[in-house]
């Protein structure tokens, strides 16, 4: 489906309605049951081992296009911000904190946020770190559509579908409640939610047991750098460290090949918990989901890009029929077109270059 030009990416790009910040979203014994199955079931890679295995891939997926003699390994970029998973595809894989992820009162808040008759959870992980470096580049989380999901589509073609904004109709609709548990310096959250040429906005402190209820797709946000600047560095950090609890010495610590590189204090640990749910408007809706009577092709999506740019006076040749998704020539074109980032920030940039978590 295509939407009225010229296309106003800043408008594509906000969230379906201003993210709602609570206090509380879990109970005190929730929270140490989650702390716990994180205690027990560590320790856990970093973020960025669980979706890339090669630079290419990460860069492939932040930017779509991978420069020539990048000269970077994934330890160059690691950043000592570790995750783990819950629950996904709507299955809780630790029995102990099934009423913190089938919630309903994140069920019902996913419904109000958007306005909509159903939601189903369908994903709970957590990030856990101390005070780390982490850089200062905003993202979206991939979007999914009906027929474009993670398990046929590679994620910068889901991006930039995002991004578009041509796909609308075929979004999965989508609500997380994040959660935050930290009370050291820094380690906020900032978002966009007027859109990236839009004012910023940040959770601020205290950030303790503090959600908010968002649609990441859709909204630019980031991590914001965890801890005092002079407690940042960590020696020996790598693609491949590990984190987890040390409960001899009731610590936290960073391995590298088993080698202790770093610890932190209990007191000393920034914990989120990102809980998500698929969100239906109707019954309609959700049939259509669950049925499959209303995916989009893979041929849809091109002609609907080709459409598009020949509209705009982009020349563009057909990308290759058999692997369209991975045709360089057709993903540049893409990226150039339909590129935004915010423009606006509070921060005193001094951007490494690295994604946060
Ligand atoms: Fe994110």
């Amino acid at each position: 489906m295509t939407t009225a030009e010229p296309l106003d990416l800043n408008a594509v790009l906000r969230p379906a309605a201003p993210p709602v910040v609570f206090d509380a979203p879990y109970t005190a014994d929730q929270h140490s049951r989650l702390l716990g199955v994180v205690k027990d079931h560590g320790p856990w890679p970093t973020i960025t081992a669980h979706h890339f295995s090669t630079v290419e891939e990460l860069i492939a997926t932040s930017s779509g296009i991978v420069p020539e003699n990048h000269g970077l390994t994934l330890d160059d970029i690691a950043t000592a911000n570790f995750r783990g998973f819950l629950a996904e595809n709507s299955c809780c894989w630790y029995p102990e904190i099934h009423d913190c992820f089938y919630n309903p009162d994140f069920i019902e808040r996913a419904k109000r946020y958007w306005g909509a008759d159903y939601a189903k959870p369908t994903l709970m992980l957590f990030n856990i770190g101390g005070p780390a470096h982490s850089g200062l580049n905003a993202h979206l989380d991939a979007v999914s559509f009906r027929g474009a999901t993670i398990a046929d589509t590679p994620v910068w073609i889901q991006n930039l579908m995002g991004k578009s904004g041509l796909f609308t109709d075929h979004v999965l609709k989508m609500a997380q409640v994040i959660t935050w548990f930290w009370l050291g310096e820094e380690g906020t959250f900032t978002y966009w939610p007027d859109g990236p040429h839009g004012q910023p906005a940040r959770i601020e402190h205290p950030m303790w047991n503090k959600g908010v209820v968002v649609q990441n797709e859709l909204m630019f946000h980031r991590g914001d750098p965890v801890g005092r600047p002079d407690e940042r560095d960590i020696t020996g950090l790598a693609h491949r460290s590990m984190f987890g609890y040390r409960p001899a010495t009731d610590d936290w610590a960073i391995t590298t090949d088993g080698e202790v590189v770093r610890t932190y204090e209990p007191t000393n640990i920034r914990f989120l918990v990102h809980w998500n749910a698929e969100v239906y408007m109707d019954r309609d809706e959700a049939k259509k989901v669950m049925d499959h009577s209303d995916d989009i092709t893979r041929d849809r999506i091109i002609e609907t890009f080709l459409e598009d740019l020949a509209r705009r006076g982009v020349a563009c040749e057909t990308p290759d029929e058999n692997d369209p998704f991975h045709d360089q020539s057709f993903i540049r074109t893409l990226l150039s077109t339909y590129t935004i980032a915010p423009t606006t920030d509070w921060y005193q940039r001094a951007d490494d270059g690295r994604n946060s978590g």
